[in-house]
């Protein structure tokens, strides 16, 4: 059956449904290089995110062949045809047909399923369990939930009859699907408190769509419209302003006030802008939230609060405190995440089975020649004199026995025990956790290795897992806070999955 119907691009849908916001394209049926409704190749759709069970036919070779995968050619190919740029993209079928044999081979066409008029979610699922499919021998489940009933209006009756057309049990091989039009799901995403886009980051490899980005900071926010999307802008969250309607909204608030490493002064003004993350959630729209601070952010008062204030809006609420090393960062640096979900629960990422990614191993990589972010602080005076005294993997108590006279009466103080500042990385292991003073020694254990300095920015970007095509914008102190104010790439992009995940099989259908 050949479809001559011209597929024009359907206007762009934002779609809102019960439980949230979808952001849907229809997009046509890519014609290039095909004639309109061709075969889709399996190849086809691995390349737009989307994983199809198959098996080869037993008998015969697969269905209408010719109009296969060679009409299909992956992106970077002379002839891309239908490629997708970008992050995979989540399609939901409107009109299908499979290409398929039964288990006897009898019929070259088994199945039809064609809905030319149907709404995304008359599809009856059969885009989403494909999405996150994996090899099966039977398809039967990655198909429709159950076989469209004969006479189903949005059906062709003629095609649909499953005592002809399927032979009675669903024991179809999967060749080629067929697609006549379909809609890119898009989960787009707005970041509050976006920084340099660390956390934006790991949600665009998940697949995400940045659409909207807020910082205080001029640099943060140049460094985000230059190695993101160019979405920031500059101002507060607490200015008035109109907002996008998107899927996923992420939030980092600054930390401090709840920080060990700051003195957590539950007065600090700074916590409440946590606060402020509830109204955005409800005028965005966003059906999943994701706020990420350091743990005891959980324990406050200011978290309480903000829990409250999500359960008022109909968002149920979780909280998962991760450690960035178990998740592919070179870190060791524990964060929490708040989850505000009305798409119902979102599985937490389970620690990945590899084991941690060493500093040694990040440090080790080269670096670009003429990188503008390999610099740091060239040490001068007494502080030269003391790193030259730190051998590997030492610290202040190396400087203490080694050389009494370059030490303040300071360090031998009680209460001023902190060992690991002046103290080499590790290299076997995940590094300490980054903070914005990452290139000044006595905040911590940021010496290099084996080279008498500290960590370069390029060095710092690393452990925090940023692209190395990155750069960012202004001198080096703000460019430090950018870097070690951000959610280690790798961590974001594993609670972003997850959300993606939950979004593709729950959250669509909701919102179609
Ligand atoms: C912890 S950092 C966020 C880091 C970011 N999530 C990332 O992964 O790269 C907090 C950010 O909040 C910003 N900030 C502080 N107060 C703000 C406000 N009132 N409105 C917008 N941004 C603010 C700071 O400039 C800082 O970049």
């Amino acid at each position: 059956m050949r479809c001559r119907r011209s597929l024009k691009p359907r206007s762009t849908i934002h779609g809102k449904g019960g439980n949230g916001s979808a952001h849907i394209a229809t997009e046509p049926f890519p014609s290039t290089s095909i004639s309109q409704c061709g075969w889709v190749s399996q190849r086809w759709l691995a390349i737009a995110g989307i994983t199809w069970s198959t098996t080869p036919p037993s008998v015969g070779g697969p269905t209408d062949r010719a109009e296969g995968s060679d009409l299909l050619r992956p992106q970077g190919s002379r002839d891309n045809g239908p490629s997708l740029r970008g992050p995979p993209q989540h399609l939901r079928c409107v009109g299908l047909a499979f290409g398929s044999k039964t288990d006897a081979g009898a019929s070259p066409l088994a199945y039809s399923h064609i809905r030319p008029d149907a709404s995304p979610d008359r599809c009856n699922g059969s885009a989403v369990p494909c999405a996150r499919a994996t090899p099966r021998a039977d398809p039967r489940p990655h198909l429709c939930r159950s076989p469209p009933e004969r006479g189903d209006p949005g059906s062709s009756a003629a095609s649909l009859d499953p005592s002809t057309a399927i032979g009675g049990p669903w024991r179809l091989h999967i060749s080629h699907i067929r697609i006549k039009s379909y809609v890119i799901m898009r989960i787009a995403f707005a970041d509050m408190f976006s920084g340099a886009g660390l956390f934006s980051a790991g949600a665009v490899r998940a697949g995400m769509t940045p659409a909207f980005a807020i910082d205080l900071s001029k640099d943060a926010i140049a460094s985000y419209n230059r190695n993101v999307a160019p979405v920031g802008v500059v101002g507060s969250v607490d200015e008035p302003r109109d907002l996008p309607q998107i899927d996923v909204l992420l939030a980092g608030p600054p930390c401090q006030g709840f920080s060990t490493l700051g003195r957590q002064d539950p007065l600090d003004e700074r916590n409440a802008l946590a606060l402020a993350v509830p109204a955005w959630a409800e005028r965005t729209g966003a059906s999943v939230v994701i706020v990420e601070n350091v743990p005891p952010f959980l324990r406050s008062t200011r978290w309480v609060e903000l829990k409250a204030a999500f359960e008022l809006q109909g968002y149920t609420v979780d909280a998962w405190e991760l450690e960035a090393a178990d998740h592919g960062a070179a870190q060791f640096r524990r964060r929490s995440f708040t989850i505000a979900s009305r798409i119902g629960a979102i599985a937490r990422p389970e620690p990945s089975d590899a084991a941690h990614r060493t500093a040694g191993q990040v440090l080790a990589m080269p670096i670009a020649d003429h990188d503008s972010m390999h610099v740091w602080p060239i040490p001068k005076g007494i502080a030269a004199d003391r790193i030259a005294l730190v051998p590997p993997k030492g610290d202040k108590r190396d400087i203490m026995r080694k050389a009494p006279h370059l030490c303040p009466p300071s360090w031998t103080k009680v209460g001023c025990q902190a060992t690991d500042v002046w103290g080499r990385i590790d290299p076997d292991k995940p590094a300490n956790t980054l903070r914005c003073t990452f290139q000044n020694p006595s905040k911590g254990r940021y010496l290099h290795p084996t080279e008498d300095r500290t960590l370069s920015l390029r060095e710092g970007a690393r452990l925090q897992g940023v692209p190395e095509d990155w750069s960012f914008v202004g001198r080096p102190y703000p460019v430090a806070r950018q870097i070690g104010n951000g959610v280690p790439v790798p961590l974001a992009e594993a609670v972003c999955r997850t959300v993606v995940e939950a979004i593709r099989t729950q959250g669509f259908r909701a919102a179609a």
